[in-house]
């Protein structure tokens, strides 16, 4: 007899830190509107709050420290290495606070996606609450694009907006921004996980089989999953 329950897929996140927006993407799967297996949580950093979260709820947990590797390149050989053992059709990097080596990168070249504190391709790089501030800015964002070797420059697929207010400090700035990055990133992930989104020979993202040309605005989707 067939199975009837749709196969999931199967995913490894990365984290470094406290692991927010890990966090939302569990609770989104655990409301069934997400059809993905997480097989591991993988930090860089061996305090990182989120893996507690993860193993609290039952998901497998490991670390690689990169302070006891040689250097980046053998980190990452490892990396690669501990998250094939999981066989994931994607790997999700949720502050995953390492720059990556090319070679790693292109491996999981289309199943690999970041969420980044800006609208890119604004404000790549560190800092981004503060930079977005001293710029007078009236609005910030975050994105979530493909990887590619080139440090938050891979095709952005979806963004959500904030203003920025006066008053606001970093602390303000980033809780605002965050509440819509546990939102966006489920969204990113089911629209991966369902075959909506990837990557073309050319490089570049495409939606439901059209090339996606501008990130789409979160806000302009009715159905988000959580
Ligand atoms: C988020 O702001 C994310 O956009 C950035 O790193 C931060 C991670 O926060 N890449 P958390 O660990 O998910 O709470």
């Amino acid at each position: 007899m067939a199975d009837p329950t749709p196969a999931k897929l199967p995913v490894v996140v990365l984290i470094s830190g406290r692991g927010s927006n890990l966090h939302a993407i569990i609770d989104c799967v655990n409301t069934g509107k997400l059809p993905i297996e997480i097989r591991a949580v993988i930090s860089n950093r061996p305090a990182a709050a989120g893996l507690r979260h993860a193993s609290a709820t039952g998901i497998p947990t490991e670390i690689l420290d990169h302070t006891t590797y040689t250097d980046r390149a053998h980190f990452d050989r490892a990396l690669q290495a501990a998250i094939d053992r999981h066989a994931p059709g994607l790997v999700v990097l949720a502050g995953f606070m390492r720059i990556l080596t090319a070679d790693f990168v292109n491996h999981y070249r289309g199943r690999m996606l970041n969420i980044h504190p800006s609208l890119l391709p604004e404000f790549p790089g560190l800092d981004t609450h503060r930079r977005v501030l001293e710029s007078g800015a009236t609005e910030h964002g975050a994105s979530v694009h493909f990887v590619t070797p080139d440090t938050d420059g891979g095709p952005v697929i979806l963004q959500a907006h904030v203003p920025v207010k006066s008053g606001d400090t970093e602390e303000i700035l980033a809780a605002r921004l965050l509440q819509e990055e546990h939102r966006l990133y489920p969204l990113a992930i089911l629209w991966f996980a369902t075959g909506r989104i990837s990557v073309d020979d050319t490089g570049q993202a495409m939606l439901d089989g059209a090339r996606l040309t501008t990130p789409v605005d979160m806000a302009d989707i009715n159905d988000l999953p959580c």
